[in-house]
């Protein structure tokens, strides 16, 4: 069964492949400092059989948007500064769990914990940074939108959030 959890020393970061060198970088060498920090929490994909197999991960962090960064349906709702947000810093399935569904069990999880931030807190949406256009195509699937003034920058409004979130 597989489980998603907080990561922790006893998960294999080293042991982690998923194609970009920067992502793994980031789960060998940053992720558990960001976390001893407060910068960001970064939340692991296992498989109760092999519990140290890292098989996906994904970061939270929280971020500040211009309202003029948004398409303009929803920047005249806003007033004219920095509003808060939830930004997914990082996703990445490992090459051998690839195209299983995974990446869409880690981002469905990262919508969930939105929420419940957003119920803490007050947010205007999840932002994240596409590494490329095939990454793009992957978040317009689970209903993403680009920002105006940069494709590969796309955010989920509270509304897709909520019923993204929803039990079907
Ligand atoms: C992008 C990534 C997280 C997707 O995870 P995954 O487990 O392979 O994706 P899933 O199996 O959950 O796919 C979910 C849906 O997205 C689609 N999809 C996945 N990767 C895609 C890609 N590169 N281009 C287009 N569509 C893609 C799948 O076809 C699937 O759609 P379907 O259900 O209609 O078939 C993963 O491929 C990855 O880690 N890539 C390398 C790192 C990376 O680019 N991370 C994104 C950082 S911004």
């Amino acid at each position: 069964m597989p489980e998603i959890a907080p990561l922790s020393n006893d998960h294999d970061r080293a042991g982690f492949d998923c194609g970009v060198a920067e992502l793994n970088a980031f789960l060998k060498s940053t992720a558990r400092q960001h976390v001893k920090k407060g910068i960001s929490r970064t939340f692991v994909l296992t498989d109760q059989e092999s519990p140290a197999v890292i098989m996906g991960f994904f970061t939270l962090t929280l971020c500040e948007i211009e309202a003029e960064s948004l398409p303009s349906s929803y920047a005249r709702k806003y007033p004219k500064h920095g509003l808060p947000a939830v930004r997914l810093a990082r996703l990445a399935v490992s090459l051998k769990h690839q195209r299983k569904g995974y990446g869409e069990l880690l981002l469905a999880e990262a919508i969930h914990r939105t929420v419940l931030i957003s119920e803490q807190a007050g947010i205007v949406g999840l932002f994240v940074d596409a590494k490329n256009e095939g990454a793009r195509s992957f978040y317009e699937k689970f209903g993403f939108a680009s920002l105006p003034s940069a494709s590969l920058q796309l955010f989920l409004p509270m509304k897709t959030l909520h019923a993204a979130n929803s039990p079907t």
